[in-house]
């Protein structure tokens, strides 16, 4: 694995874990970070011993705190399309990773700290998790994807809450309009992210990477060309090892021993 100025990775029994690594700011992302968080979700797509990512920040105070706002000062009208594109460029990367993604939410999740975690497939939130959508505030808007993942999973009009007066909300509010899976004590946050990671090792990965595939088109696509897609898939998982293996221990009241195949 490459060695980061701004990530720590690391990969242990098929769970590959990013802690964002700037803790002197708030792990605010600069140029640098999402050129290395590309790089390193690039190399662990295509990392066999990978089943799962875990996404953090270090420290116990943040998340991620935004874009860095220094970098935003330099920006006109062409480079900060091109700005947005990129970041929107990396963050989709994650969401199509093709493994789950799991946003272990540390602290503040603000700007684009928020819209990484609402790239990612689960969130689990510490308790002390601080979400928000800052972006008025600096004249500018959400522009790492925010404006369409956010509205797709709280809703429009919760979303324009927050997109609009850029308040913050905390781990709480995040759980009871759906911004997040799980709300836990920071001390179990990694802990807890490790056991969700390895329920889901514990299931066949085809499967896994087919159910994922499939629900991610709900994003893209209509009801009936995204059922068109589940069936293919359907058919995909009927054709494998697995759901032999899936089906016969069920019967034989066992636990299935997957092999991924
Ligand atoms: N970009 C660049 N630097 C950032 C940053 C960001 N998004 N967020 C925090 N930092 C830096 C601060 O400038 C400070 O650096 P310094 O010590 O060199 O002055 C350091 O991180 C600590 O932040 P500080 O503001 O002192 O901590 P705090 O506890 O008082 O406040 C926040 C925490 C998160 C409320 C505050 O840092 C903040 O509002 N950050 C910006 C959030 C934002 O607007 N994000 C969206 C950007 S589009």
């Amino acid at each position: 694995m490459a060695n980061y100025e701004t990530l720590l990775v690391e990969t242990k029994n098929r769970i590959a874990l990013i802690t964002i690594n700037r803790p002197d700011k708030l792990n605010a992302l600069n140029a640098l970070a999402k050129s290395e968080l590309k790089e390193a979700f690039e190399s662990i797509k295509n990392d066999p011993n990978v089943d799962v990512v875990i996404l953090t920040g270090s420290g116990q105070k943040a998340f991620v705190a935004g874009t860095d706002i220094k970098e935003l000062t330099e920006l006109d009208a062409v480079s900060g399309k091109n700005f947005s594109e990129g970041g929107q460029s990396v963050f989709n990367l994650i969401e199509n990773l093709g493994k789950p993604v799991i946003a272990a939410v540390n602290g503040f999740a603000l700007g684009g700290g928020s819209e990484l975690a609402l790239a990612c497939h689960l969130r689990i939130a510490s308790e002390n998790a601080k979400f928000g959508q800052p972006e008025v505030n600096l004249g500018i808007i959400p522009g790492y994807g925010g404006t369409q993942r956010l509205a797709r999973l709280v809703g429009k009009g919760r979303a324009l809450e927050l997109i609009l007066t850029g308040d913050q909300i905390d781990a709480a509010e995040a759980y009871r309009i759906g911004l997040v899976n799980k709300v836990v004590p920071l001390s179990d946050l990694l802990r807890m992210a490790e056991e969700v990671a390895r329920k889901i090792i514990s299931k066949g990965q085809i499967a896994v990477r087919m159910a994922l595939k499939a629900t991610n088109m709900t994003q893209e696509t209509n009801l009936t060309d995204g059922q068109a897609l589940e069936a293919s898939l359907f058919g995909v998982c009927c054709g494998t090892e697995d759901f032999q293996e899936g089906t016969k221990s069920f019967l034989e009241k066992r636990k299935p021993e997957f092999k991924n195949k």
